[in-house]
C-alpha cells in the first residue's frame, strides 16, 4: 500500500494511493479553500468596488435577505440572509468541478445538473461568466438514483415522489430564489489545501462515495448550488460524519473579507480549535430561529463596564451575516460605553439606521490603539476578546463604524455576524455540541493558493 500510515482513514487512503508517491498522512483532517464573492478569485468580483463600496454592498445583502420563515409556510428551509463565500466541489466520475456558496444554515447540498442532451442545461448565472460548470449526471458513471421511499428521500425536507416514484424537492428562498429537481446520489470528492500531505505529487483528496445531494435541473438563483452545513441529516456535514472517521465537526477562519486573501474551511481533525486563547460555549436548542446554529449570549464588557441582558438571549452564529444584530437593551449601553472610552473625533453616520456610532479615523489601525478591552460573555462563561477589526468597520474614507446594529422586526434573530467572526478560528462540533472560538491570523489558515484554475 502506498500509504501505510493512513491507518484507519481508509477513505483518505484510498484516494492517496492513487496519487504515486509516498504521502506522509498526517492526521484525519482536511481544508477547502473559503472564497469571499466579492475577492478576486470569486467569479462575482467587480473590480470597479471600491474596499469601502465592498463592505457597503455586502451590509446591503445581508440586510435586505431577512432570516426569518416564510410567513405562508410555503419554504422547505430557513435561509441565511446571504451568501458570502464559496468552495469547490468536485461532483461524479469523471469529475466536474463546481464552485457553490457554503451555508451553514441550509440542510442540503444542491448543485446545477442537467442529463445530457435530453434536458437543456439551466443557464449558469451571468456573473459566473465562462468559469461555471454545470454537472451532467448522464456522463457521470457513479450518478444514483434514489426512490421516494427511502431513507435517503426521507432524509431531506420537503420531498415528494415524481411520476415514476423518485424523490424531487424543491426549496424556494425568501428573496423569490429557487432550486428544484432530483434527490440523487453521488461520489463527490474534496481537494485537501496544497501542501496538507509531504511528499505527495499532487493535492490529497477526500472522497466520499454516494452524498445525498439536490441535482438541480430547475434553478432560479444566482450560483451554481448550495454547501448546506447546517445540523441536519442531509447537510454535507452529518453525511462526511456518517461515511467517514472524520466526525461531524468543521470550522473556517475568516480573512479580513474586503482583503483578497482566502480563508480556510476545516474538516476532521483540522475542525479542532486548538490555538491559545480557545473558549468553548454550548450550542442551545431554539424554535424562532431554525437550523441557524446558536448559542446564548450573557454579557458584553466594555472595560470595567459590564452590560448584562436581563436573560440569557439567544444569537445565531452565520458566517453569511456581515453585521452583528443585537436586541435594542444591550446594543445601545454598548454604544454608551464604547463613546465613553474612544476618545477620537466622531463622525455622521452614513446610514443612521445601522450604523449608530462613527468615528473619523484613518483606518481600523488607527482605533485599535485607542480601542479598550472589549469581550463577549457567552454561555457557560466562555469569553471572547473582541480587537477593534471584529466591532467597527472601515466603511468610507476616513470613517469607521461600530459594525453591530439593532434587531428590528425585519431582522428579528439577533445575530454574530462574518465581521465580528474575522481573524478568529472558530470551530463546531455536532456531537460534543459546541461552538469553540480563538484568536487567530486567518490570511495564514489557507496556503497560498494558485491563480484561478
Ligand atoms: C436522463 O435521460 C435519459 C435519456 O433520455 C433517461 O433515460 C434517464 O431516465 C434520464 N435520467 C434522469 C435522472 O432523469
Amino acid at each position: 500500500m502506498a500509504c501505510p500510515m493512513c491507518g484507519a482513514l481508509l477513505l483518505l487512503c484510498l484516494v492517496l494511493i492513487l496519487t504515486p508517491l509516498q504521502c506522509g498522512c498526517t492526521g484525519g483532517g482536511f481544508s477547502v479553500e473559503l472564497i469571499h464573492r466579492d475577492s478576486a478569485r470569486s467569479p462575482f468580483h467587480d473590480p470597479s468596488l471600491t474596499p469601502h463600496a465592498r463592505v457597503l454592498a455586502a451590509v446591503r445583502r445581508s440586510y435586505a435577505g431577512s432570516g426569518s420563515p416564510d410567513p405562508d409556510g410555503a419554504v422547505s428551509e430557513v435561509v441565511s440572509s446571504s451568501f458570502e463565500y464559496f468552495m469547490h466541489v468536485n461532483i461524479g466520475t469523471p469529475r466536474t468541478r463546481m464552485l457553490a456558496l457554503v451555508d451553514s444554515s441550509s440542510d442540503l447540498v444542491w448543485l446545477r445538473c442537467t442529463n445530457g442532451s435530453a434536458s437543456p442545461a439551466p443557464a449558469p448565472p451571468a456573473a459566473a461568466g465562462g468559469r461555471s460548470n454545470v454537472f451532467d449526471l448522464s456522463s457521470s458513471s457513479t450518478y444514483g438514483r434514489v426512490g421516494c421511499q427511502s431513507d435517503s428521500c426521507r432524509s431531506v425536507p420537503g420531498t415528494s415522489c415524481d411520476a415514476t416514484s423518485f424523490c424531487q424537492y424543491s426549496y424556494s428562498y425568501l428573496d423569490g430564489s429557487s432550486s428544484s429537481g432530483l434527490v440523487a446520489t453521488e461520489t463527490f470528492t474534496f481537494d485537501d489545501a496544497p501542501g496538507g500531505c509531504t511528499g505527495c505529487r499532487e493535492r490529497p483528496q477526500l472522497q466520499v462515495p454516494r452524498v445525498t445531494f439536490g441535482c438541480a435541473t430547475t434553478v432560479h438563483f444566482a450560483g451554481n448550488g448550495i454547501v448546506g452545513l447546517a445540523d441536519a441529516e442531509s447537510s454535507l456535514i452529518n453525511q462526511i460524519g456518517a461515511a467517514t472517521s472524520l466526525g461531524r465537526r468543521f470550522s473556517y477562519c475568516l480573512a479580513p473579507f474586503f482583503s483578497d486573501v482566502s480563508s480556510a474551511l476545516n474538516f476532521g481533525a483540522h475542525a479542532a480549535v486548538t490555538e491559545p486563547g480557545a473558549v468553548t460555549t454550548p450550542m442551545v436548542q431554539h424554535s424562532t430561529v431554525g437550523a441557524y446554529y446558536t448559542v446564548e449570549i450573557v454579557a458584553l464588557r466594555v472595560g470595567n463596564t459590564v452590560i448584562k441582558l436581563p436573560n440569557r438571549s439567544p444569537v445565531i452564529v452565520d458566517s453569511g451575516t456581515v453585521l452583528t444584530y443585537l436586541d435594542k437593551e444591550l446594543l445601545e449601553p454598548i454604544v454608551e460605553a464604547l463613546s465613553r472610552s474612544i476618545k477620537l473625533p466622531r463622525k455622521q453616520s452614513p446610514k443612521p439606521e445601522l450604523f449608530s456610532l462613527c468615528y473619523e479615523a484613518g483606518g481600523l489601525e488607527v482605533l485599535e490603539k485607542v480601542f479598550p478591552d472589549v469581550t463577549l460573555e457567552l454561555g457557560v462563561g466562555a469569553l471572547v476578546t473582541l480587537k477593534a477589526e471584529n466591532v467597527f468597520v472601515d466603511l468610507l474614507l476616513r470613517t469607521v463604524c461600530l459594525a453591530m446594529a439593532p434587531a428590528t422586526n425585519e431582522r428579528p434573530v439577533a445575530a454574530i455576524g462574518n465581521i465580528m467572526q474575522q481573524n478568529m478560528h472558530v470551530g463546531y462540533d455536532l456531537d460534543k455540541r459546541t461552538i469553540t472560538f480563538a484568536p487567530a491570523d486567518c490570511a495564514k489558515s489557507y496556503p497560498s493558493p494558485p491563480a484561478f484554475v
